[in-house]
């Protein structure tokens, strides 16, 4: 399998490009399947208010027990029920967010050619890209991204982050420096809240654990109820911290049969919950499925970081929640295995956690 990550199959299209030739009509490889577009059984939904919880990181720290009782019971319903919810006050500078997000936009903007010369390979991802997923024919969805590694610090190559915009190099550091904070507080809440030792998870997942970026970059579309700019899936690593567009919203959440659009909140992270937690906590919590609309007036831009166990680290459910009732629910896996599958057929709902059901 390896063998095959080493190129991609077809020459890549940069949708981004194809946006700006002013195509009318979307060539046939993005267009989905009518029961994965948008519009499919989406009255529901659309008719209702309801979102993905809202939590005030300030409470964890507060002089009230109760306030801290609440809030950690907070982040724990949204983890069993949701697998997302947004935080704010999350300890990130607003202002730091604010300028690494526009240093991308204008990577975006950057002539094509400029681009090109971070175009990635399958192999490592690292780089400006267009599909996810190296298989010969899989539907493409409408979306450009760049990738890179932050930790392990030994596979960090900053040599591969653009030199343009000036400043991108360095806010890409602090902000994946403090954003990978965040990430560990809230590892020690969800251990606790597993009634597990505090630094349980965060050992499951190794010292030299993995941090990577993608920043997401979903163009104008002239057909947006034919395709979508991520299809559905789940996230194959520990936790995503996706800081999403404050102009534009797109990124769905599968909630029982319905797709809720999420509704950004100015300054805010929306965290989500990727496999490994799912399979560490023995499904008491989800990794849910979630995916991108895109639209015919803006475009978008999200910057995804996720943090994941150590490739070699082999994960399981913990011993503590595996009991009579709840056997371990899925075989050991180490991530460098389990995200192969991802990097092969592209995002595919939560047929990847679902294959390592243990056989009853
Ligand atoms: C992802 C993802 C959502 C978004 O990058 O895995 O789900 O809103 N992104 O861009
Ligand atoms: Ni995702």
């Amino acid at each position: 399998m390896l063998n095959c990550l080493n190129s991609w199959p077809e020459p890549v299209t940069r949708v981004q490009h194809l946006s700006e030739t002013g195509i009318r009509v979307i060539p046939d490889r993005y267009v989905k399947k009518p029961s994965d577009r948008p519009t499919f059984l989406q009255q529901a939904a659309a008719a209702s208010q309801i979102d993905i919880p809202v939590v005030d990181m300030q409470g964890l720290w507060s002089g009230d027990a109760e306030i801290r009782r609440r809030t950690a019971s907070l982040i724990d319903g949204a983890c069993r029920e949701w697998g997302f919810f947004q935080v704010v006050n999350h300890g990130v500078s607003h202002e730091l967010m604010g300028r690494t997000r526009e240093t991308w936009r204008e990577f975006f903007k950057l002539p094509l050619e400029m681009k090109q010369r971070y175009a990635n390979e399958p192999s490592t991802y690292e780089g400006y890209g267009s599909r996810l997923g190296v298989e010969k024919g899989i539907s493409l969805d409408w979306s450009d991204y760049f990738f890179f590694h932050y930790l392990p610090i030994g596979i960090r190559d900053e040599n591969k982050w653009p030199t343009q915009p000036d400043s991108c190099r360095q806010l890409m550091g602090e902000y994946s420096r403090q954003v990978v904070e965040l990430c560990g507080k809230l590892m020690n809440i969800f251990s606790t809240n597993l009634g597990l030792k505090e630094d349980y998870l965060q050992k499951a997942f190794g010292e030299d654990l993995g941090a990577c970026m993608r920043v997401n970059y979903y163009p104008k579309c002239p057909q947006p109820d034919l395709t979508l700019g991520l299809s559905a899936h789940s996230d194959p690593g520990g936790m995503t911290i996706l800081f999403p567009d404050e102009n534009v919203s797109g990124l769905q959440v599968r909630y029982g049969d319905n797709w809720v659009t999420v509704k950004p909140i100015p300054n805010a992270f929306i965290v989500n919950l990727g496999d490994q937690l799912q399979v560490l906590s023995n499904a008491i919590y989800k990794s849910v499925e979630h995916r991108v609309i895109v639209n015919s007036e803006k475009e978008r831009v999200s910057l995804a970081l996720f943090y994941n166990p150590k490739g070699e680290m082999v994960i399981k459910p913990a011993e503590q929640l595996v009991t009579a009732e709840q056997p371990p629910l899925y075989q050991p896996t180490t991530f460098n295995e389990y995200r192969l599958y991802m990097r092969t057929k592209g995002p595919s709902g939560k047929s990847q956690v679902e294959s390592l059901e243990s056989t009853k």
